[in-house]
């Protein structure tokens, strides 16, 4: 009890907050609504300001109507996000970024942030044997190492400020845990109170346009916090092509997200560093019963079983690589209602709720989701996924199909939906739980010249589209009656000559024709 309690004054004076900023999270930091910390090496200066970083500014939130998706209002501290925590926070000035501004935005590097930096994210299966061992050893030591800045919130905001009124309930997180638990906190239930069912319609990270940026962001904070562990700038994370067809993991390996275990269809072998890793936010009844939140406490192994879903076979198949291709043709970025029924939208496509090719089905499971029920296992669970480490290199891969449907289409940023979205996807909405604030359309916008970033990756050939395909067909019908034309002039001029051999003739004009039904199908 006396332990408890000491350790529980101990973490209040380390002051921890929501993945907020460890020295924001005090009693007085949070009844104040103010998170502007002084960036390292200054003294007393919020935000940077007497040293032209930065200056501490209201929070902008997203004040546009919301879907009908979510009925409720004022049960969430989620709502209007990030106010309920906290209303002030730092607006960095050119290149400086960072809760204190004391970084520079993606991209920038240098003391005064005016030097272009930028990393290229790889196929994973390209890497060589000590890049592959590089990359694993870093995601261990991620999931190891204290984040520096960040601090989770255990408990509602109502709750907060702990039984006593002073004991805050934030507490320290590892760098890869946080990454679990942040998108957790963005699918996780509506807390309506004791006894009352939790409400499940709200998902501040999927089945809406801010899928795409939302997940962008979260990989680039995981990024960014690894560069700054391996002190290595060059860090970039790399992807896993999973369009390959077929039921084989090609990536679980040991060397790579680990093999299935020899004992244990469901299990990782134990040559994996990743059969010792332990999952957090399991506890999703305790949460949804208690309205408590998921924290940072470790449980059981990770699962998986790669094209295990028996009682369905349609998720033991990974998408095609025309499946990509055909997502990449859909025009319209999203459509009314900017939900997992949207026909028609690329995002949805991507996310895997419509066929590849855009049209809404109900019953198909694509792309990104039917990626992840593939694993069947701790990586096909929402609320659990990034657990398993497959899920970095899924999404990079999601996140690269987007960035290349960006490069073609070039899209105003208009097109990115603001009002009417489910509730935290509409453009201005500040994502869920990110601090500083950062809107989706912040990431609305091509890697490789915003971001500091890019993809080495090939694209496979475009599936041909049905005026394509017409047009094929009436230029191959012209062709044949040319052929033909020609054939019968040559055959009967021929004969009213000599004998002559011609079969070469007719055997080009089948090849042809089998070459163009191939390539359509
Ligand atoms: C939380 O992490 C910080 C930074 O590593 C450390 O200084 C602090 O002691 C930790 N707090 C607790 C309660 O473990
Ligand atoms: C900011 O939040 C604090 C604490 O909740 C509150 O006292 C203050 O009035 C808020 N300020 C604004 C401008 O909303
Ligand atoms: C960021 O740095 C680049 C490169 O030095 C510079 O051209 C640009 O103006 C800077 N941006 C801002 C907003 O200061
Ligand atoms: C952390 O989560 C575990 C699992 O749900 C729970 O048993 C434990 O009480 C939680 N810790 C705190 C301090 O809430
Ligand atoms: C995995 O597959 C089994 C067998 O088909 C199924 O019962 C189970 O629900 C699946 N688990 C997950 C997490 O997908």
């Amino acid at each position: 009890m006396l332990r408890c309690a000491l350790l529980l004054l101990a973490t209040c004076a380390l002051l921890a907050s929501a993945q907020f900023p460890r020295e924001c999270v005090t009693p007085e930091g949070l009844r104040s609504g103010r998170c502007c910390p002084t960036p390292a090496g200054l003294e007393n200066d919020p935000c940077g300001a007497t040293a032209g970083r930065g200056l501490c500014v209201p929070v902008a939130v997203d004040a546009r109507p919301h879907g009908p998706q979510y009925p409720h209002d004022g049960r969430d501290d989620r709502e209007r996000w990030p106010v309920r925590f906290f209303n002030s926070t730092c607006r960095c000035n050119g290149n400086f970024s960072g809760f204190n501004c004391g970084r520079c935005r993606h991209g920038f590097t240098g003391d005064n942030c005016d030097q272009r930096v930028s990393v290229v994210r790889r196929n994973v299966m390209q890497l060589s044997a000590d890049e592959k061992l590089a990359f694993v050893s870093a995601l261990d030591q991620a999931k190891r190492t204290v984040h520096p800045d960040l601090v989770i919130a255990m408990r509602r905001f109502q709750e907060i400020f702990g039984p006593d009124g002073n004991t805050m309930q934030f507490e320290n997180i590892t760098i890869y845990n946080y990454f679990v638990w942040s998108h957790y906190y963005s699918v996780s239930k509506t807390f309506l109170g004791a006894g009352q069912a939790s409400f499940g319609g709200v998902d501040f990270s999927h089945e809406g346009p801010g899928f795409l940026t939302w997940h962008r962001f979260h990989l680039l904070q995981l990024e960014q916090d690894m560069q700054d562990m391996l002190q290595d700038p060059s860090f970039a994370l790399p992807y896993w092509d999973f369009a390959i067809g077929g039921s084989t993991c090609d990536i679980c390996t040991d060397d790579l997200m680990g093999a299935r275990s020899s004992f244990d269809m469901n299990s990782l072998s134990t040559n994996s560093v990743f059969s010792s890793w332990r999952v957090i936010c399991e506890s999703v009844e305790d949460y949804d019963t208690l309205g408590t939140i998921c924290n940072s406490t470790e449980s059981s192994p990770i699962r998986r079983n790669p094209a295990g879903n028996v009682n369905r076979p349609m998720v033991q198949r990974l998408p095609e690589p025309q499946d990509v291709a055909a997502c990449l043709q859909v025009n319209t970025f999203d459509t009314a209602p900017y939900y997992s029924t949207s026909d028609e939208s690329f995002r949805n496509s991507v996310e895997g709720y419509s066929a590849p090719q855009g049209n809404y089905d109900p019953a198909v499971r694509s792309l990104h989701n039917l990626a992840h029920l593939f694993l069947n296992g701790t990586g096909g669970q929402t609320h659990l996924s990034p657990n398993d480490p497959i899920f970095v290199l899924l999404h990079t891969y999601t996140d690269a199909i987007f960035d290349e449907w960006l490069r073609r289409h070039s899209p105003d940023s208009a097109v990115y939906p603001d009002e009417n979205a489910p509730i935290g996807h509409n453009r201005g909405y500040n994502m869920v739980p990110f601090w500083p604030p950062v809107t989706n359309a912040e990431m609305f916008v091509t890697a490789q010249d915003n971001l500091g970033y890019s993809y080495a990756a090939e694209w496979p050939a475009q599936p041909f589209t049905v005026t394509e395909i017409i047009t094929m067909t009436i230029v191959a019908a012209l062709v044949v009656v040319a052929v033909v034309f020609a054939a019968t002039t040559c055959a009967v001029r021929a004969k009213s000559r000599r004998e002559g051999h011609q079969p070469l003739l007719v055997d080009q004009y089948q090849r042809y024709d089998d070459d163009k039904s191939q390539s359509v199908v």
